[in-house]
């Protein structure tokens, strides 16, 4: 027997999934899918097949003539959930699971109408990656293995379903509506992706349509408007887009995450909508996942630094090429300062501060950080000046092009590196990066003259003329770099000068409010409490809960607002916030 992912009881010497069929019923009443997925393997086999489950309610497992197969549920782990093992018959190359998922399933947020914009009524979405496909269908969930996928929805009929995959057809029965769908590219498992709301679309582009509850639509078509040229210049750089269409869903803010890169259909928070397409690099970074990650896939989280830090490369080449190298650098000197933040935090774990990481025994959710991102991009960068830009961007194409549908690990990653680059890992330094935590000295660092510009008022209070042409972006770097007690007669002055307190950009608005609570400056204190009500973002609740439990009495405020607000998160981000007050 090999596990070879610490993260799946899937095993490579039982039959691998080809291909998945999977038809829910959603029930909005007791908050469960009740489902039947039927699995056909690569090749029929005798033994056991081992499946990943969590909190499924397994009724039968039939093959694929109906014929019962054996199974067993084992005591689930905390980190992994139960192993579902089914003994295979000689011959059988097909099975049927039928069951239902728990209302507490990890994947899913079930939302009621005051959680939507519209207030009438229910919402649902699903959030796979890293280990949660596992609670919605039960499958060999590991990155490693890719299926293809047919699936048929059935929700009530005044909703819509959409999917992360080809739209096929959509059947109205009574009271109920049928929503069909097929993937016909083979995924990992963590992109199974669907929601289910009152939904309306527009469309972008040629390739692209935007979903959202109609009172957001316009304002999410306007925000995303530029997601045509974003395809195109990525085209330009990666090579063909090959998943037919990029489309987009605004969530509903509870959504835990900024974007996640679900093919065809990426989600995206309505933290976003800042009116003035200011925060529209997270499209880019999900556009480009469409190569790095969803096409080119980690073989495992310990190896997530592969999606993520040639996701956060790929974002900012795409930032250049449409909004210019000035834009760019400010991106990577913002990273920059967020991955230096986070160093801090990772104090106790320095080994979760490599790139390559050893994760038997850890959540995938806990380890998360922006070490993979903004190391993993600091090691591109510096492998590229290595080699010079265009033998990188020659070597980038030639690796997406390789690996395309396919699963790799880091040390694989760095034996293909010196294979077309031969010399070019020890040049850089490249164990520093992978096994080292920590940024290695001279990683590189950006530059512009507009950071120069911005560096000059680091400690100062500037005028309204200094910054009448500063960028959001460039607000958030200013904020970033005042100190993180900064007096209150300083954050008076700036508020009362710009407003930050009412700043309709998220960014620069948690920036502010994260600086303004750990100064003890009570103004800060209404909007942030009303923001956390609002928003279920991950990024914006952990700075801010966190600033708050920095004095005695933050710590009862946080505690306070937890309780009131608790309800409204999704369980990953409730976890999340669960931990700091916790610690604090
Ligand atoms: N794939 C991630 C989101 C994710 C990571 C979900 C790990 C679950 C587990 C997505 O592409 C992402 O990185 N989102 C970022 C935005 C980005 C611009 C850094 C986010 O959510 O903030
Ligand atoms: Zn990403």
């Amino acid at each position: 027997m090999a596990r070879r992912d610490p993260h799946s009881y899937s095993d490579d010497t039982h039959p691998e999934t080809e291909r998945l069929t999977w038809k829910a019923r959603v029930d909005f009443q007791t908050r469960r899918l009740h489902a039947e997925a039927t699995l056909t393997l690569k090749e029929a086999s005798a033994g056991p097949l081992d499946l990943d489950t969590r909190e499924l309610d397994v009724e039968s497992v039939v093959d694929g003539e109906g014929r019962p197969l054996s199974f067993l549920v084992s005591p689930p782990e905390p980190i992994l959930g139960s192993r579902l093992r089914v003994e295979l018959r000689p011959g059988v190359k097909q099975l049927t699971v039928r069951y239902r998922t728990s209302p507490g399933a990890s994947a899913l947020q079930w939302l009621t109408p005051a959680q939507t914009a519209g207030g009438q009524a229910p919402y649902l979405f699903s959030q796979c990656q890293a280990i949660h496909a596992r609670s919605v269908v039960p499958l060999q969930d590991t990155p490693r293995l890719r299926i293809r996928y047919e699936a048929e929805l059935t929700v009530p009929r005044e909703l819509r379903a959409v999917m992360a995959a080809g739209f096929v057809g959509r059947e109205e029965k009574g009271e109920e509506a049928v929503e069909r769908y097929e993937m016909p590219q083979p995924i990992p498992p963590y992109l199974l992706a669907f929601a289910v709301g009152r939904l309306a679309s527009k469309e972008l582009g040629p390739r692209s349509r935007v979903w959202a509850e109609p009172e957001v639509l316009e304002r999410a078509a306007a925000e995303f408007a530029d997601v045509d040229a974003m395809l195109r210049a990525a085209e330009a750089l990666f090579g063909p887009y090959d998943w037919e269409r990029f489309d987009l869903l605004t969530m509903p803010p509870s959504f835990p995450y900024g974007g996640m890169e679900n093919p065809r259909l990426t989600f995206l928070t309505p933290t976003l909508l800042a009116g003035d397409k200011s925060l529209v690099s997270v499209v880019a970074h999900e556009l480009a996942h469409s190569w790095t990650g969803n096409l080119v896939t980690n073989a495992s989280a310990e190896h997530f630094w592969l999606n993520e830090g040639f996701t956060v490369f790929a974002e900012r080449r795409i930032v250049e090429a449409l909004y210019g190298e000035d834009v760019a650098a400010l991106h990577a000197t913002l990273g920059r300062g967020a991955l230096e933040q986070t160093l801090q935090h990772f104090k106790e774990h320095p080994q979760l501060t490599c790139l390559r990481t050893h994760l038997t025994g850890v959540d995938p959710d806990e380890a998360f950080s922006l070490v993979p991102y903004e190391k993993g991009y600091l090691f591109l960068r510096a492998l590229e000046d290595a080699v010079g830009r265009d033998a990188f961007d020659g070597f980038l194409r030639d690796y997406l092009q390789t690996h395309r549908f396919q699963a790799l690990t880091t040390e694989e990653f760095t034996a293909f590196v010196e294979r077309r680059l031969p010399g070019a890992l020890a040049k850089m330094d490249a164990e520093a990066y992978l096994s080292r935590p920590g940024i290695p000295p001279g990683a590189p660092t950006a530059h512009s003259e507009r950071l120069a510009a911005l560096a000059r008022f680091t400690g100062q209070v500037p005028s309204t003329e200094d910054v009448k042409d500063w960028t959001p972006a460039e607000w958030h770097l200013y904020i970033d770099r005042l100190p993180a007690r900064t007096p209150r007669k300083t954050l008076r002055e700036l508020d009362e000068r710009f407003h930050l307190t009412r700043s309709g950009n998220a960014e620069v608005l948690v920036a502010w409010l994260t600086v303004a609570l750990r100064s003890g400056w009570e103004p800060a204190w209404e909007r942030a409490a009303s923001f956390l009500g609002e928003v279920g973002r991950m990024k914006y609740l952990k700075p801010l809960y966190g600033a708050l439990v920095t004095s005695p009495e933050g710590k009862a405020r946080a505690r306070q607002l937890f309780q009131d607000y608790a309800e409204r998160y999704h369980p990953i981000a409730r976890a999340a916030v669960e931990s700091i007050l916790q610690r604090a």
